[in-house]
């Protein structure tokens, strides 16, 4: 089980794909065309929404019943990676996982124009709107593309709720019933052959001894129920949510990987107490080439934060981390690490505040180890890291309590160092 440790985009799409290599089968099971991957193989990029990266290998991958999956989005990427001559024939969509509706989108937008100062700074993709429609049982599913008259009765049901909304709360346009129905029922031609009993499939996959590889959108801190809240997505982003999400149980999953950047972004709003002020913030973000995969937005770069990622380790029950983007930090002459946050009442401490205004109003305390100026991107061998990068890794596992199991290194594929082998791992 692959998890992002921070707040997104610390990397996941290139360890995936390296794992993929040595599962049979991968599975994401939360979020939709919110989360991006991106993966650089064979000088080619891929950037995939809703496909787990497993697709590039060629292994059978599921879209699970935690997802939600814009039709749109995911024709699209299918079509991308079919012309560029991957095949998209084992992938596989759970019946149960709910559609994002141009109404989920559009509520989406005007929601958050509506909050102003107070906005989420969601990605606008209708996320939000469309797991709070799953949780009042009025969303659709991929299912319902199997039926046309269901199809029609439950499109219908939901118009009639949400135009009300659209033109009254927002001011916006109604949607029209006809053509939405009539878009739905080409997705439905399109998506027909793909869609599967997916927590049966991944069940049968383990009970024959294969290896399965679950793919987990966003980050730890943009959970539902134990990141940042409000400032989260809509779904539980940590590795619990792998069986629920898929539809397996708990004992099932035996080793979990927290991906983490060596420093720390976030997108959108919200307290982040390790922030960088000053210069070092733009150079890091150009450095670290951090702008969103989805929305483009420039990422907020921070340093390396312990405490976040203590609390990371903690909820994950995080076997292993993974370090990405190490080469990023070559550049910098020190590089700060918070290791503990000061409360407002002055006491410090080293685990993640459990009340939001404690998490708001904290202050970084940051113990600073030297950099490095050697380029590491070609090394081959963790032996080969400058004393200095060797030292910031070893400072994250004594305190973190956790081993270092891979390093990145590089854009590409195999710009990794994995201290006990890639097999071991997957
Ligand atoms: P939503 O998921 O579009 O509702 O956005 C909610 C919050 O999660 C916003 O702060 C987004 O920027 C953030 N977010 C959602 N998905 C990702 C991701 O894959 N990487 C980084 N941030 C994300």
């Amino acid at each position: 089980m692959i998890v992002g440790a921070q707040w997104g985009d610390e990397g996941k799409g290139k360890i995936v794909d390296l794992l993929a290599e040595h599962s049979d089968l991968v599975c994401r099971y939360n979020g939709g065309p919110n989360a991006g991957h991106t993966i650089v193989a064979d000088g080619e990029t891929y950037k995939l929404k809703h496909i787990p990266s497993g697709i590039l290998q060629g292994k059978e991958c599921v879209i699970g019943a935690g997802c939600v999956v814009d039709p749109q989005v995911l024709i699209e990427e299918l079509d991308d990676l079919e012309s560029r001559g991957i095949s998209t024939e084992r992938l596989r969509l759970s019946g149960n996982a709910h559609l994002v509706m141009s109404w989920h989108r559009e509520i989406d937008g005007a929601s958050e124009r509506r909050l102003g100062k107070l906005q989420i700074g969601t990605t606008r993709r209708g996320i939000g709107p469309t797991y709070a429609d799953k949780a009042y049982r009025l969303g659709i599913r991929v299912q319902d593309l199997l039926d046309r008259k269901i199809l029609r009765q439950k499109i219908e049901v939901a118009l009639a709720e949400k135009n009300v909304w659209l033109e009254r709360v927002y001011g916006e346009e109604p949607v029209e019933l006809e053509g939405l129905v009539e878009r739905h029922e080409e997705y439905a031609e399109r998506l027909r052959p793909m869609i599967a009993d997916t927590s049966l499939l991944v069940d049968r996959a383990l009970r024959d001894g294969k290896r399965v590889l679950f793919d987990g959108a966003h980050g730890t801190l943009l959970d539902l129920d134990h990141g940042t809240y409000p400032f989260v997505t809509s779904s539980p982003t940590v590795a619990g949510g792998a069986a629920v999400g898929t539809g397996i149980g708990p004992t099932r999953i035996d080793s979990v990987i927290g991906i983490a950047k060596a420093y720390v972004t976030r997108v959108g709003e919200g307290p982040f107490p390790s922030e960088i002020q000053g210069a070092d913030q733009e150079r890091l973000r150009e450095l670290g080439g951090e702008f969103g995969t989805v929305t483009g937005r420039e990422r907020r770069c921070g340093w390396l934060d312990l405490v976040a990622l203590r609390y990371a380790v903690r909820l994950n029950g995080m076997t292993s981390l993974a370090l990405t983007k190490l080469d990023v930090l070559s550049a910098f002459a020190e590089l700060p690490v918070c290791v503990r946050y000061r409360l407002r009442d002055g006491s410090e401490t080293e685990e993640f505040p459990a009340h939001q205004s404690d998490f708001h109003h904290c202050e970084p305390v940051y113990e600073t180890l030297p950099g490095w100026s050697e380029p590491i991107h070609e090394l081959t061998d963790v032996s080969e890291l400058p004393v200095a990068a060797r030292r910031y890794v070893d400072l994250i596992e004594e305190r973190l309590e956790v081993p270092v199991c891979l390093i990145g290194t590089g854009r590409e594929r195999e710009r990794v160092l994995a201290p006990g082998g890639l097999e071991t791992l997957a």
